[in-house]
Protein backbone atom coordinates (compact mmCIF):
# COMPACT_ATOMS: atom_id res chain seq x y z
CA UNK A 1 0.00 0.00 0.00
CA UNK A 2 1.38 3.68 -0.99
CA UNK A 3 0.85 5.71 1.93
CA UNK A 4 0.54 9.83 1.18
CA UNK A 5 1.55 12.15 3.64
CA UNK A 6 -0.26 15.34 3.13
CA UNK A 7 -0.66 18.49 4.44
CA UNK A 8 -3.85 19.71 6.47
CA UNK A 9 -5.95 21.70 4.25
CA UNK A 10 -9.24 21.99 3.07
CA UNK A 11 -8.67 19.35 0.51
CA UNK A 12 -7.12 16.75 2.42
CA UNK A 13 -9.42 16.22 5.26
CA UNK A 14 -12.05 15.67 3.29
CA UNK A 15 -10.77 13.14 1.47
CA UNK A 16 -9.41 11.97 4.81
CA UNK A 17 -12.88 11.96 6.17
CA UNK A 18 -13.95 9.62 3.15
CA UNK A 19 -11.17 7.04 4.01
CA UNK A 20 -12.78 6.88 7.53
CA UNK A 21 -16.35 6.93 6.50
CA UNK A 22 -15.36 3.81 3.83
CA UNK A 23 -13.75 1.85 7.12
CA UNK A 24 -10.26 2.91 6.63
CA UNK A 25 -7.39 4.21 8.79
CA UNK A 26 -5.95 7.68 8.59
CA UNK A 27 -3.25 9.17 10.88
CA UNK A 28 -4.08 12.70 11.93
CA UNK A 29 -2.32 15.72 14.25
CA UNK A 30 -4.27 16.60 17.76
CA UNK A 31 -2.05 18.60 20.45
CA UNK A 32 -0.81 15.96 22.61
CA UNK A 33 0.96 13.09 19.68
CA UNK A 34 -0.33 11.64 16.00
CA UNK A 35 -3.30 9.43 16.18
CA UNK A 36 -4.21 6.51 14.02
CA UNK A 37 -7.84 6.97 13.38
CA UNK A 38 -10.82 4.79 12.81
CA UNK A 39 -14.31 5.44 12.94
CA UNK A 40 -14.71 4.23 16.28
CA UNK A 41 -18.56 2.52 15.53
CA UNK A 42 -17.24 0.46 12.75
CA UNK A 43 -16.15 -2.38 14.44
CA UNK A 44 -13.72 -3.56 11.17
CA UNK A 45 -12.63 -0.65 10.89
CA UNK A 46 -11.48 -0.86 14.61
CA UNK A 47 -9.72 -3.95 13.83
CA UNK A 48 -7.19 -2.69 11.01
CA UNK A 49 -6.12 -0.06 13.89
CA UNK A 50 -4.24 -3.08 15.68
CA UNK A 51 -3.23 -4.57 12.40
CA UNK A 52 -1.46 -1.85 11.39
CA UNK A 53 0.12 -0.97 14.49
CA UNK A 54 0.77 -4.30 15.68
CA UNK A 55 -1.21 -3.13 18.70
CA UNK A 56 -2.18 -6.46 21.73
CA UNK A 57 -5.85 -7.03 21.54
CA UNK A 58 -6.20 -6.32 25.30
CA UNK A 59 -5.26 -2.76 25.25
CA UNK A 60 -8.33 -0.26 24.72
CA UNK A 61 -8.44 3.04 22.68
CA UNK A 62 -9.38 5.96 23.00
CA UNK A 63 -12.54 7.30 21.13
CA UNK A 64 -12.43 11.22 19.58
CA UNK A 65 -15.50 13.77 19.66
CA UNK A 66 -15.43 17.01 18.56
CA UNK A 67 -18.56 17.95 20.17
CA UNK A 68 -20.64 17.12 23.42
CA UNK A 69 -23.40 15.81 21.48
CA UNK A 70 -21.39 12.87 20.59
CA UNK A 71 -21.11 12.01 24.07
CA UNK A 72 -24.30 9.26 24.69
CA UNK A 73 -23.22 7.29 21.40
CA UNK A 74 -20.12 6.40 23.63
CA UNK A 75 -21.04 6.59 27.29
CA UNK A 76 -23.78 5.29 28.91
CA UNK A 77 -23.60 7.70 32.03
CA UNK A 78 -21.87 10.62 32.47
CA UNK A 79 -21.41 11.81 36.18
CA UNK A 80 -21.75 15.56 37.52
CA UNK A 81 -17.57 15.29 38.21
CA UNK A 82 -17.06 14.13 34.61
CA UNK A 83 -19.28 17.40 33.15
CA UNK A 84 -16.98 19.27 35.87
CA UNK A 85 -13.71 18.18 34.37
CA UNK A 86 -15.18 18.91 30.64
CA UNK A 87 -16.38 22.33 31.10
CA UNK A 88 -12.99 22.71 32.75
CA UNK A 89 -10.44 21.14 30.61
CA UNK A 90 -12.45 20.08 27.24
CA UNK A 91 -11.56 20.92 24.75
CA UNK A 92 -7.74 19.29 25.57
CA UNK A 93 -5.49 16.66 26.47
CA UNK A 94 -7.73 15.08 29.59
CA UNK A 95 -9.39 11.58 28.57
CA UNK A 96 -11.71 10.33 30.85
CA UNK A 97 -13.25 6.60 31.61
CA UNK A 98 -16.62 6.40 32.05
CA UNK A 99 -19.25 3.29 31.42
CA UNK A 100 -19.48 2.68 27.83
CA UNK A 101 -22.88 1.94 25.46
CA UNK A 102 -23.77 -1.04 23.74
CA UNK A 103 -22.79 0.50 20.28
CA UNK A 104 -19.01 0.29 21.40
CA UNK A 105 -17.19 -2.49 19.78
CA UNK A 106 -15.29 -4.46 21.47
CA UNK A 107 -11.91 -3.83 19.59
CA UNK A 108 -12.59 -0.28 21.00
CA UNK A 109 -12.80 -1.46 24.69
CA UNK A 110 -10.69 -4.20 24.52
CA UNK A 111 -13.84 -6.01 25.48
CA UNK A 112 -14.12 -4.04 29.25
CA UNK A 113 -17.70 -2.62 30.32
CA UNK A 114 -15.91 1.34 29.59
CA UNK A 115 -15.03 3.43 27.45
CA UNK A 116 -12.02 6.21 27.07
CA UNK A 117 -13.55 9.34 25.27
CA UNK A 118 -11.59 12.62 25.09
CA UNK A 119 -12.38 16.14 22.72
CA UNK A 120 -8.94 16.83 21.45
CA UNK A 121 -8.10 20.60 20.86
CA UNK A 122 -6.35 20.42 17.54
CA UNK A 123 -8.15 22.24 15.05
CA UNK A 124 -7.78 19.36 12.44
CA UNK A 125 -8.70 16.88 14.73
CA UNK A 126 -11.44 18.35 15.72
CA UNK A 127 -12.05 19.21 11.54
CA UNK A 128 -12.03 15.63 10.56
CA UNK A 129 -14.33 13.96 13.12
CA UNK A 130 -16.90 16.42 12.42
CA UNK A 131 -16.55 15.39 8.82
CA UNK A 132 -16.78 11.94 9.46
CA UNK A 133 -19.68 12.48 11.53
CA UNK A 134 -19.16 9.66 14.07
CA UNK A 135 -16.60 9.01 17.20
CA UNK A 136 -12.89 8.51 15.76
CA UNK A 137 -11.61 5.70 17.89
CA UNK A 138 -7.70 6.79 17.59
CA UNK A 139 -4.30 5.55 19.87
CA UNK A 140 -0.80 6.74 19.15
CA UNK A 141 -0.08 6.43 15.67
CA UNK A 142 3.10 4.58 16.36
CA UNK A 143 4.25 0.56 15.94
CA UNK A 144 3.39 -0.76 19.23
CA UNK A 145 5.97 -0.49 21.72
CA UNK A 146 8.07 2.15 20.18
CA UNK A 147 7.68 6.06 21.44
CA UNK A 148 4.84 7.88 20.52
CA UNK A 149 4.60 10.37 17.05
CA UNK A 150 4.88 13.22 17.49
CA UNK A 151 5.41 14.81 13.89
CA UNK A 152 4.36 13.01 10.60
CA UNK A 153 7.29 11.83 9.73
CA UNK A 154 7.83 10.06 12.81
CA UNK A 155 4.35 8.16 11.77
CA UNK A 156 5.87 7.48 8.07
CA UNK A 157 8.68 5.48 9.68
CA UNK A 158 6.71 3.78 11.82
CA UNK A 159 3.84 3.12 9.35
CA UNK A 160 4.64 3.64 5.79
CA UNK A 161 3.25 1.32 3.43
CA UNK A 162 0.82 -0.37 5.81
CA UNK A 163 -1.77 3.03 6.20
CA UNK A 164 -3.09 4.62 2.87
CA UNK A 165 -2.90 8.37 4.61
CA UNK A 166 -1.01 10.49 6.61
CA UNK A 167 -2.29 14.12 7.18
CA UNK A 168 0.76 16.23 8.57
CA UNK A 169 -0.26 19.06 10.66
CA UNK A 170 3.55 20.17 12.00
CA UNK A 171 5.01 18.83 15.42
CA UNK A 172 2.60 18.20 18.32
CA UNK A 173 2.25 21.10 20.81
CA UNK A 174 2.19 18.67 23.63
CA UNK A 175 4.23 15.85 22.86
CA UNK A 176 3.31 13.21 25.41
CA UNK A 177 0.06 11.78 25.48
CA UNK A 178 -3.11 13.12 27.07
CA UNK A 179 -4.12 12.07 31.14
CA UNK A 180 -5.94 9.03 31.30
CA UNK A 181 -8.46 9.84 34.35
CA UNK A 182 -11.12 6.98 35.71
CA UNK A 183 -14.16 7.84 36.47
CA UNK A 184 -15.58 4.65 37.21
CA UNK A 185 -13.66 3.15 40.01
CA UNK A 186 -15.03 5.32 43.13
CA UNK A 187 -12.32 7.88 43.46
CA UNK A 188 -11.10 9.16 40.71
CA UNK A 189 -8.15 8.13 39.61
CA UNK A 190 -5.38 9.35 37.36
CA UNK A 191 -3.92 6.12 34.97
CA UNK A 192 -1.31 7.76 32.82
CA UNK A 193 -0.56 11.35 33.64
CA UNK A 194 -0.30 14.02 31.36
CA UNK A 195 -1.53 17.60 29.74
CA UNK A 196 -3.89 18.34 32.17
CA UNK A 197 -1.82 18.37 35.29
CA UNK A 198 -2.62 16.44 38.98
CA UNK A 199 -2.16 20.01 39.82
CA UNK A 200 -4.85 21.09 37.48
CA UNK A 201 -7.39 18.40 38.04
CA UNK A 202 -7.37 18.81 41.88
CA UNK A 203 -8.49 22.46 41.12
CA UNK A 204 -11.89 20.83 40.28
CA UNK A 205 -11.75 17.38 41.69
CA UNK A 206 -9.50 17.92 45.23
CA UNK A 207 -9.75 14.30 46.08
CA UNK A 208 -8.03 12.67 42.73
CA UNK A 209 -5.40 10.01 43.17
CA UNK A 210 -2.80 9.19 41.09
CA UNK A 211 -2.22 5.29 40.45
CA UNK A 212 0.89 3.41 41.55
CA UNK A 213 1.79 2.29 38.46
CA UNK A 214 2.87 5.46 37.34
CA UNK A 215 6.01 5.88 38.80
CA UNK A 216 6.55 2.46 39.55
CA UNK A 217 6.80 -1.04 38.20
CA UNK A 218 3.39 -3.19 37.95
CA UNK A 219 3.59 -5.62 40.56
CA UNK A 220 3.03 -9.29 39.08
CA UNK A 221 -0.47 -10.14 40.87
CA UNK A 222 -1.46 -6.31 40.56
CA UNK A 223 -4.84 -5.80 39.18
CA UNK A 224 -4.17 -3.95 36.22
CA UNK A 225 -6.89 -1.00 35.68
CA UNK A 226 -5.51 0.23 32.91
CA UNK A 227 -4.24 -2.21 30.21
CA UNK A 228 -1.74 0.08 28.88
CA UNK A 229 0.38 0.25 31.85
CA UNK A 230 1.33 -3.72 31.41
CA UNK A 231 2.50 -2.70 28.24
CA UNK A 232 6.52 -2.04 27.46
CA UNK A 233 6.03 1.52 26.12
CA UNK A 234 7.47 4.58 24.92
CA UNK A 235 10.91 2.65 24.12
CA UNK A 236 13.57 3.50 21.97
CA UNK A 237 15.96 1.06 20.24
CA UNK A 238 18.93 1.90 23.08
CA UNK A 239 18.80 1.04 26.52
CA UNK A 240 17.77 3.73 28.62
CA UNK A 241 19.20 4.46 32.13
CA UNK A 242 17.96 7.20 34.43
CA UNK A 243 20.06 8.99 37.19
CA UNK A 244 18.85 10.41 39.66
CA UNK A 245 19.59 11.88 42.85
CA UNK A 246 20.93 15.91 43.41
CA UNK A 247 22.00 18.06 40.46
CA UNK A 248 25.53 18.30 40.48
CA UNK A 249 25.38 14.54 41.66
CA UNK A 250 23.46 13.60 38.29
CA UNK A 251 25.71 15.28 36.13
CA UNK A 252 29.09 13.83 38.07
CA UNK A 253 27.35 10.26 37.75
CA UNK A 254 26.11 10.96 34.19
CA UNK A 255 29.80 11.68 32.97
CA UNK A 256 31.01 8.88 34.59
CA UNK A 257 28.73 6.31 33.34
CA UNK A 258 29.07 7.67 30.04
CA UNK A 259 32.99 7.81 29.86
CA UNK A 260 32.91 4.16 31.04
CA UNK A 261 30.30 2.95 28.29
CA UNK A 262 32.56 5.05 25.73
CA UNK A 263 35.38 3.11 27.35
CA UNK A 264 33.94 -0.46 26.38
CA UNK A 265 33.73 0.79 22.62
CA UNK A 266 29.89 1.91 23.31
CA UNK A 267 28.10 4.52 21.79
CA UNK A 268 26.23 6.85 25.19
CA UNK A 269 24.63 9.89 24.59
CA UNK A 270 23.63 12.29 27.65
CA UNK A 271 19.68 13.46 27.58
CA UNK A 272 19.67 16.92 29.58
CA UNK A 273 18.42 19.63 30.50
CA UNK A 274 19.32 23.10 28.86
CA UNK A 275 21.12 23.92 32.01
CA UNK A 276 23.61 21.56 32.60
CA UNK A 277 24.89 21.93 28.56
CA UNK A 278 28.28 23.38 29.77
CA UNK A 279 28.82 20.65 32.31
CA UNK A 280 28.80 17.88 30.09
CA UNK A 281 31.90 18.94 27.95
CA UNK A 282 32.28 17.69 24.40
CA UNK A 283 31.03 14.42 25.18
CA UNK A 284 27.47 13.61 22.62
CA UNK A 285 24.43 15.34 24.61
CA UNK A 286 20.59 16.02 22.99
CA UNK A 287 18.93 18.61 25.02
CA UNK A 288 15.35 18.13 25.72
CA UNK A 289 15.16 22.16 26.46
CA UNK A 290 15.10 24.55 29.44
CA UNK A 291 11.02 24.30 30.62
CA UNK A 292 9.45 21.16 31.66
CA UNK A 293 7.19 21.44 28.72
CA UNK A 294 9.43 22.07 26.32
CA UNK A 295 11.73 18.89 27.70
CA UNK A 296 8.10 17.28 26.92
CA UNK A 297 7.18 18.26 23.81
CA UNK A 298 10.62 16.83 22.60
CA UNK A 299 11.13 14.01 24.22
CA UNK A 300 9.74 11.26 21.61
CA UNK A 301 11.42 13.05 18.90
CA UNK A 302 14.44 12.46 20.74
CA UNK A 303 14.60 9.26 21.57
CA UNK A 304 13.66 8.51 17.94
CA UNK A 305 16.98 10.68 16.86
CA UNK A 306 19.29 9.61 19.08
CA UNK A 307 17.65 6.00 17.89
CA UNK A 308 18.55 7.41 14.23
CA UNK A 309 21.97 7.77 15.21
CA UNK A 310 23.22 4.93 16.14
CA UNK A 311 23.07 5.18 20.44
CA UNK A 312 23.26 2.39 22.22
CA UNK A 313 23.27 3.60 25.54
CA UNK A 314 21.06 6.91 26.86
CA UNK A 315 21.71 8.63 29.73
CA UNK A 316 18.72 10.62 31.24
CA UNK A 317 18.84 13.26 33.96
CA UNK A 318 16.13 13.05 36.39
CA UNK A 319 13.18 15.65 36.17
CA UNK A 320 10.83 16.64 38.91
CA UNK A 321 7.50 15.18 39.49
CA UNK A 322 5.88 18.69 39.45
CA UNK A 323 3.51 19.28 36.82
CA UNK A 324 3.99 18.04 33.54
CA UNK A 325 6.99 16.88 34.96
CA UNK A 326 4.88 13.79 36.77
CA UNK A 327 4.43 12.61 32.79
CA UNK A 328 7.53 13.06 31.25
CA UNK A 329 9.36 10.90 34.44
CA UNK A 330 6.62 8.87 33.48
CA UNK A 331 7.65 8.08 29.88
CA UNK A 332 10.91 8.20 30.72
CA UNK A 333 10.92 5.58 33.32
CA UNK A 334 9.08 3.08 30.83
CA UNK A 335 11.43 3.88 28.51
CA UNK A 336 13.84 2.74 30.74
CA UNK A 337 11.90 0.31 31.83
CA UNK A 338 12.97 1.37 35.66
CA UNK A 339 16.62 1.13 34.96
CA UNK A 340 16.92 4.35 37.22
CA UNK A 341 20.63 4.63 38.74
CA UNK A 342 21.34 6.74 42.44
CA UNK A 343 23.93 8.99 42.15
O1 LIG B 1 -3.12 11.85 23.66
C1 LIG B 1 -3.64 10.76 23.46
O2 LIG B 1 -4.38 10.23 24.31
C2 LIG B 1 -3.38 10.07 22.12
C3 LIG B 1 -4.01 10.92 21.02
C4 LIG B 1 -3.98 10.25 19.68
O3 LIG B 1 -5.30 11.28 21.38
N1 LIG B 1 -3.87 8.72 22.13
C5 LIG B 1 -3.28 7.75 22.86
O4 LIG B 1 -3.87 6.50 22.71
O5 LIG B 1 -2.32 7.93 23.55
P1 LIG B 1 -3.15 5.17 23.23
O6 LIG B 1 -3.98 4.07 22.69
O7 LIG B 1 -1.74 5.17 22.82
O8 LIG B 1 -3.33 5.19 24.76
C6 LIG B 1 -4.61 4.96 25.33
C7 LIG B 1 -4.44 4.63 26.80
C8 LIG B 1 -3.85 3.25 26.99
O9 LIG B 1 -2.94 3.29 28.06
C9 LIG B 1 -5.09 2.42 27.30
O10 LIG B 1 -4.79 1.28 28.07
C10 LIG B 1 -5.94 3.42 28.08
O11 LIG B 1 -5.72 4.65 27.42
N2 LIG B 1 -7.36 3.09 28.00
C11 LIG B 1 -8.17 3.12 26.92
N3 LIG B 1 -9.41 2.71 27.23
C12 LIG B 1 -9.41 2.42 28.55
C13 LIG B 1 -10.38 1.94 29.47
N4 LIG B 1 -11.62 1.69 29.10
N5 LIG B 1 -10.01 1.76 30.76
C14 LIG B 1 -8.74 2.03 31.15
N6 LIG B 1 -7.76 2.48 30.32
C15 LIG B 1 -8.09 2.67 29.04
MG1 LIG C 1 0.21 4.64 22.54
Amino acid sequence: MRTECVPVSAASLSRAASLLRAGEVVAFPTETVYGLGADALQPQAVLRIFKAKERPADNPLIAHIADRDMLPLLAASVPDIAVRLMDAFWPGPLTLILPKTQAVPDGVSAGLSTVAVRMPSHPAARALIREVGSPIAAPSANRSGSPSPTTAAHVMADLEGRIPMILDGGPCDVGLESTVLDLTGGIPTVLRPGGVTVEMLRTVVPDVRVDEAVLRPLQQDAQVRSPGLKHRHYAPKAHVTIVAGAPQDVVARAVYLYDEAKAKGQSPALLCAAAHVSAYGDRHIHVLGGSPEEMSAHLYDALRTLDDEGTDLILAEVTGTDGIGLALMNRLLRAANFDVVDA
